[in-house]
């Protein structure tokens, strides 16, 4: 829920004394397994992005165990909030606004940021702007590049894979998503079957890059004209050409497996993506989540938007996974629009993503 403009301005703060230009947004992240604070200026300076990750706890566990991930978070959230403000050279009271995550996530890791943000925008009395998970994903890019809309975002994480169409600023509208596993969870599944540490992504990237060829694994296309996508049954195909090996006794080549998983992923993401792009007349391509980080899938969309005079935006690797930076600018829009977030503003483990974009207002361009 946001607060009405005329309630926003009644509030005589720092953000009202500073030009939406140069406010002092304090991020707070922790929808996951990573603990992040990061101070941003005008939604496109990073002042500070500090990110401490849980990775070394949970990996014994083969993945993230919610519950541990809270009691890290509540560990850390202190002294990561105020390391930021200290690397950001500022002080709390020049802070213009507190964003946070709101969703999707882990609702225990979700409440232990919001529960931080909240205290710190009452005690401060400065606005707090809820903020969506992937919108921040996707606005990471407008922390190194200047977006021109429409644009197409490309979002390839661990929880989710959407093909987000941006017809302007800070308006999204989901055009495809996966209807089983997010590309990242297949990964990391893939990577457990074949006894890689968690997050698999990394490893697999590696592995594939090794081999000398690709073993032929399926694509699922799904019907004519769908940008929806499918990764359980290419999971499936793997799992049981890992088993059917074992069963024979036979030695895995596991190089060529991780390549066929790695090259068939990375051919229905580019298709899709490119036919996107092209059928909603977008301006650029943007791609964003932690699987962007995947050097086959940046080298392959690099090499077919240049054929196609498509403009590609990639996030360096530290915008690309989870971080406070990309809420902070996300949030920016919202600012901005005096749209801000009431403090009775609860976690929501699904947030929708179309249901935060901005709404319609009077100077910002919406
Ligand atoms: O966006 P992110 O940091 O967290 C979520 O919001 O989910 O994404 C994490 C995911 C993990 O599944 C991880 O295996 C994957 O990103 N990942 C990669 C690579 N680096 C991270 N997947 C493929 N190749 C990589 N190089
Ligand atoms: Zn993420």
């Amino acid at each position: 829920m946001t607060i009405d403009k005329e309630t926003a301005q009644a509030h005589t703060t720092a953000a009202d004394e500073r030009s939406f230009d140069d406010a002092l947004i304090l991020a707070i992240e922790t929808s996951c397994d990573e603990t992040s604070a990061a101070v941003i200026q005008g939604g496109k300076r990073i002042l500070s992005n500090v990110v401490s990750s849980q990775i070394d706890v949970h990996v014994r566990f083969g993945g993230v165990v919610p519950e541990i991930a809270s009691r890290k978070h509540v560990e850390t959230i202190t002294l990561i909030m105020e390391q930021a403000v200290r690397e950001a050279g500022c002080s709390m009271r020049e802070l213009s606004a507190i964003a946070v995550t709101q969703g999707p996530g882990l609702v225990g890791a979700l409440l232990v940021g919001i529960v931080a943000a909240k205290s710190l925008a009452m005690a401060l009395d400065i606005p707090l702007i809820g903020t969506h998970h992937i919108a921040g994903h996707i606005y990471a890019n407008a922390l190194v590049h200047e977006l021109r809309y429409p644009c197409m975002a490309l979002v390839v994480s661990g929880g989710h894979t959407e093909l987000v169409l941006l017809e302007s600023e800070g308006r999204f509208q989901v055009v495809g998503r996966t209807r089983d596993d997010a590309v990242g969870e297949a990964y990391d599944k893939v990577a457990r079957a074949l006894k890689l540490p968690y997050p698999g992504g990394p490893h697999i990237d590696k592995l594939a890059s090794q081999a000398g060829h690709a073993m032929e694994l399926p694509r699922a296309w799904l019907e004519q004209g769908s940008y929806d996508f499918s990764f359980s049954g290419l999971k499936s195909a793997v799992l049981a050409a890992i088993n059917q090996t074992r069963m024979k006794g036979l030695p895995l080549d596991e190089a060529a497996l991780a390549r066929g998983f790695q090259e068939s992923v990375i051919d229905v993401l580019v298709v899709k993506a490119l036919r996107a792009v092209r059928e909603y007349d977008a301006r650029q391509l943007l791609l964003c989540g932690g699987v962007a980080a995947n050097r086959g899938l940046r080298a392959a969309l690099a090499a077919r938007c240049d054929e196609e005079g498509i403009e590609l935006l990639i996030p360096p690797g530290n915008l690309c996974t989870d971080n406070a930076a990309m809420i902070g600018a996300a949030a920016h829009l919202k600012l901005k629009r005096s749209q801000w977030t009431e403090l009775d503003m609860k976690a929501d483990p699904a947030l929708p993503l179309e249901s935060w974009s901005v709404t319609a207002c009077g100077t910002v361009p919406c």
